[in-house]
């Protein structure tokens, strides 16, 4: 595997600070360490000796897991503390728990965070590398890099595509990170919700904000559907889920206007029935399960290329 790019990076915050050059060193790095997950032998040396901690302050299925077999599945040693196991619930700040642990001398540090900055803040604090796996609504930059795994592998390039954002865009970081991802790779992001989901800021992050879910899906390549999250939700912005599900809603009524062989997105955890019909989560256009999939092996590739791989 040769791209002559050098991956010029020890922090993993946000995606804006990727080149273009990084994001397909990185997916090109994924596509090869995917292999290595069909293997009976699922592991392999690169990573032997090295420390990784997972610093989860907020629940998880998918990331943590993930970050954690990728670690394994390289030889990595892993560690999780959750914010009930960690001093924090004896007042500890954020910035001194990271301290201690660096004191210990890890190789990775991997957070996810309520706020937002959580993860730069410990960028600017500590020595080790930092992996953003989620703050707040600002980003979930490895999230991104799955999703366009994941479109790439089965459209075969993001340049031209047309990506569908349906959801709750205000506070969903993966929005954030995929809009940046997609729009630099070249594809066209269309985003709706309803009006106090949607702030207009995201036309600055390149995506084209569409009232009405119908115009943003509208000859679609990818149509994502994004969670109504709930413990984000301090007054109520929807009248009520039933009515958000009937107008946002990601059903066969709102795909007959994408096109025939759209890709069926959602980064989970999925209210089926809310944000997204169980039939199109469970049919044959959906490839959520791949994203999950993807996941390993986009976070293997950043491992390895934050701990100085080339
Ligand atoms: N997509 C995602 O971040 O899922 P988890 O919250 O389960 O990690």
């Amino acid at each position: 595997m040769e791209t002559g790019h050098f991956f010029n990076h020890k922090h993993l915050t946000s995606l804006a600070d990727l080149s273009v050059e990084d994001f397909e060193l990185v997916l090109l790095t994924a596509r090869s360490f995917k292999e290595i997950s069909s293997r009976s032998i699922k592991k392999v040396p690169t990573l032997r000796g090295r420390t990784v901690i997972n610093l989860f302050f907020e629940p998880s299925t998918r990331t943590r897991l993930s970050f954690e077999i990728a670690a394994k599945r390289m030889s990595a040693d892993t560690f999780n503390i959750s914010a009930s196991s960690s001093s924090a619930a004896k007042g500890e700040t954020l910035v001194d728990t990271a301290l201690n642990l660096q004191a210990m001398n890890p190789d990775m540090v991997i957070i996810r965070h309520s706020s937002s900055g959580a993860a730069n803040l410990l960028k600017r604090h500590l020595q080790t590398s930092v992996i953003n796996a989620g703050d707040g609504t600002h980003e979930h930059p490895s999230q991104g890099l799955l999703d366009m795994m994941t479109v790439i592998e089965h459209k075969g390039d993001l340049t031209g595509l047309k990506i569908a954002i349906i959801g709750d865009i205000a506070h969903s970081r993966v929005a954030h990170s995929d809009i940046i991802g997609f729009t630099r790779m070249g594809a066209t992001v269309s985003v709706s919700g309803p009006a106090t989901m949607v702030p207009l800021e995201v036309e600055s992050l390149g995506a084209k904000v569409c009232l009405d879910p119908r115009d943003a899906v509208a000859d679609a390549d990818v149509v994502m559907a994004l969670r109504i999250q709930r413990e984000r939700l301090l007054d109520p912005l929807i009248p009520s889920l039933r009515e958000y599900a009937a107008f946002f809603g990601v059903n066969e009524s709102l795909l007959r206007l994408a096109r025939p062989d759209a890709l069926i997105m959602h980064p989970g955890p999925i209210n089926r029935g809310v944000e997204i019909d169980p039939a199109i989560v469970d049919g044959p256009r959906s490839v959520i399960l791949d994203q999950v999939t993807n996941g390993v092996a986009v976070r293997m590739a950043l491992l390895y290329l934050l701990m100085g791989g080339e």
